[in-house]
């Protein structure tokens, strides 16, 4: 009860914008707001279309959405290339020498590229593409640090209409070697190595193991990024400063369909495989150009930072596409956050005065952890506006931001959305939208949420339920590649012609909403999302295990932990060494991130009498609650009294 008395005194906290960032905001008042996405729900036609003509088409689109549940087409009959939109068109006026991208590698060095500069990279390395071999339609894997080149390689990608799948360099060889088996890519792009923490993550090694056994990968090309020493297969590998020794900058874009395919990203799911979620050119150019300018309100004065790897959807869409396409200077760190000491981004804020911060509660709660000393010693005062995402924010560690970081002058956008969203859904337009810490507030135009119960009604104020969204919108993902079933089942069966998010979520009085977590089998673990079979399939992999469940725990620092429940082969031995070897083996298989912070060895795991696991009774273990619910479905009492007693 006075839990909730206390949840009830935080929603009352309401911030309103600053009224200097109201005035020169695009999006001004709550009124202004209303009227826009009103219209945005009732003529959607309309109000994309005044949108999409602020950007470049080589040939206009016949019809603004074909809509074949669950499958759309947006902006039918219209060409144009992502590049040109983030870079050419900015070519011609004074923006040409502005700053598109500036860069600051881990161990320190800066580099800058303006929009002629970058453009002038990304033509050539368009032409390294083509040189060998990759044409239109062709998947093209991207295995590089946050550096200007994974930058480049995307955008060269998207010139020539190559699909590019970026796969986050924390992932493993088998990681890799399921990507591109799934995608069927035939060419790879990476680095010899990338820096985290001082150390030189073998980039180049993973790709070799992961390229071993029969692959669709042909080529190789290696960026020289960290100097450590690597293995060039002869007729496979290139380098590529030697590449760009053969070309020119004589690139002009391909002219593609609007639903030419751009990018395919692997996300977790709750069964065991990856889903490859595709995303188009057209639509998803529309959704992160309206995003970015209204969410951020993006100026060209600004220098704008998002913190995301780009093998996130995050560094897709806010770090690379979003920013250019607004003709905009984004920032791109390559390393953590505090190397070589917990101040760094507080560093390169003042030194760069950053004005726009886009950052992840994983992060944030780890600067309260380390201390404000470390915030007090940099200047912040460039900062006029601060962003949210990954997961929901704790409304103290909201409070901590907009205090801390932001001075208490900084709005600060809280953004819902996902891989498969492409784009920002639910968030404050800072100049309009009142704030409430822990709220995502309300929805961005054309996108129509609600909180439904098990049979799709919408619930009351403040009642729990399912998230949905009822109608498409430009940037959503159009399929799981190669597997449309596996994408009607996962996202539209369950409420009919409703997109299913698979976060649970309530609406307040004021119509705001309050994502609470997954509801799936999907942990989230510091801001990135893990299925808990694909941890489960890892740990079974190993020779000594039978049988796995992976739940998640609430994290003070990662939002949740990841849990393994284990139990052995009849010949394994519980060896001292087990539990490290057991996290390292799914670090090998998976990635870091997705290493159990605890491994529990148990004699069976509480199953149901049908044989399905009980993860809800483990859930309640792994946070050392007493188990309360239902247990009536339980095939063996017993297995409960000896997991608890593990502790
Ligand atoms: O659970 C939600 C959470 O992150 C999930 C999407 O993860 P991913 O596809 O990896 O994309 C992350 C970056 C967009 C969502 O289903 N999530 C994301 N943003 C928020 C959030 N939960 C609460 N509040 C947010 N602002």
């Amino acid at each position: 009860m006075e839990t909730h008395i206390e949840s009830h005194l935080v929603e009352k906290r309401v911030f309103k914008p600053p009224k200097d960032f109201q005035r020169r905001a695009r999006i001004k008042s709550l009124a202004q707001y209303q009227k826009m996405y009103r219209e945005s729900i009732r003529q959607p036609d309309k109000f994309w279309r005044r949108e999409a003509k602020e950007l470049t088409w080589h040939k206009p689109w016949k019809r603004v959405l074909e809509w074949k549940a669950p499958f759309a087409k947006w902006f039918v009959g219209g060409q144009l290339n992502i590049s040109e939109n983030c870079l050419d068109r900015h070519l011609t006026g004074p923006r040409r020498n502005k700053a598109a991208l500036l860069w600051e590698g881990e161990p320190g060095e800066k580099r800058t590229l303006t929009y002629q500069q970058l453009h002038r990279e990304v033509c050539r390395f368009g032409n390294v593409l083509k040189r060998n071999n990759i044409r239109k339609g062709d998947r093209v894997i991207i295995y590089l640090p946050t550096i200007p080149e994974a930058a480049i390689a995307m955008l060269a990608c998207a010139r020539i209409g190559a699909v590019h799948s970026v796969v986050f360099g924390g992932f493993s060889a088998d990681s890799i070697r399921d990507r591109i088996a799934d995608s069927g890519a035939i060419a790879l792009i990476t680095a010899d190595g990338s820096y985290r923490r001082g150390t030189i993550v073998p980039l180049k090694k993973n790709v070799d193991e992961a390229l071993q056994s029969g692959t669709s990968v042909k080529r190789v090309i290696v960026y020289k990024r960290a100097g450590n020493e690597i293995h060039m297969k002869e007729g496979r590998d290139v380098w590529w400063h030697r590449e760009l020794e053969y070309v020119d900058a004589n690139c002009p874009p391909v002219w593609l369909d609007s639903e030419h395919p751009l990018y395919i990203l692997y996300t977790s799911g709750s069964t065991g495989k990856p889903k490859g979620i595709l995303h188009t050119t057209g639509g998803y150019l529309l959704g992160i150009y309206c995003t970015m300018k209204y969410v951020f309100d993006v100026r060209d004065e600004d220098i704008y930072w998002c913190t995301a790897d780009v093998g996130w959807v995050t560094g897709h869409s806010y770090v690379v596409y979003g920013p250019l396409a607004n003709g905009g200077t984004t920032l791109m760190y390559e390393g953590a956050p505090n190397w070589p000491e917990p101040d760094r981004f507080w560093k390169i804020i003042e030194e760069h005065g950053v004005t726009i911060l886009y950052t992840a509660p994983t992060a944030i709660r780890a600067f309260i952890r380390w201390g404000d000393a470390w915030v007090k010693k940099h200047d912040l005062s460039s900062l006029r506006l601060l962003g949210s995402v990954g997961e929901p924010i704790n409304p103290e560690a909201w409070m901590w931001y907009r205090k801390t970081i932001g001075g208490g002058r900084c709005p600060i956008v809280d953004t819902w959305w996902q891989t498969e969203t492409g784009a920002i859904m639910i968030t404050p337009m800072p100049g309009a939208i009142p704030t409430k810490p822990g709220s995502a507030t309300l929805p961005f135009f054309g996108v129509d949420p609600a909180v439904v119960n098990e049979v799709g009604d919408e619930v009351g104020p403040n009642i729990g339920g399912k998230l949905i969204l009822r109608k498409p919108w430009p940037s959503m993902l159009r399929t799981i590649y190669g597997d449309k079933e596996r994408y009607k089942k996962q996202y539209w069966s369950e409420f009919k012609g409703s997109y299913l998010t698979g976060d649970g979520a309530r609406r307040d009085k004021d119509g705001y909403f309050w994502i609470v977590g997954r509801i799936d089998d999907v942990l989230n673990v510091a801001g990135h999302r893990l299925g808990t079979s694909e941890i489960e399939s890892a740990l079974v992999a190993h020779d000594a295990v039978a049988e796995a469940a992976v739940v998640g725990r609430a994290d003070d620092l990662k939002g949740q932990a990841v849990v393994a429940f284990v139990t052995l082969k009849g010949h394994a031995n519980l060896t001292p060494r087990l539990k490290t070897e057991l996290r390292d083996f799914v670090g090998v298989h998976i990635g870091a991130i997705a290493k159990p912070d605890e491994v529990r060895f148990a004699e069976a795991l509480p199953k149901t009498r049908s044989g399905k696991i009980m993860r809800r009774l483990l859930k309640e273990i792994a946070s050392g609650q007493s188990v309360t619910g239902d247990t009536t479905t339980l095939e063996d009492f017993s297995v409960l009294g000896r997991l608890s007693a593990e502790e």
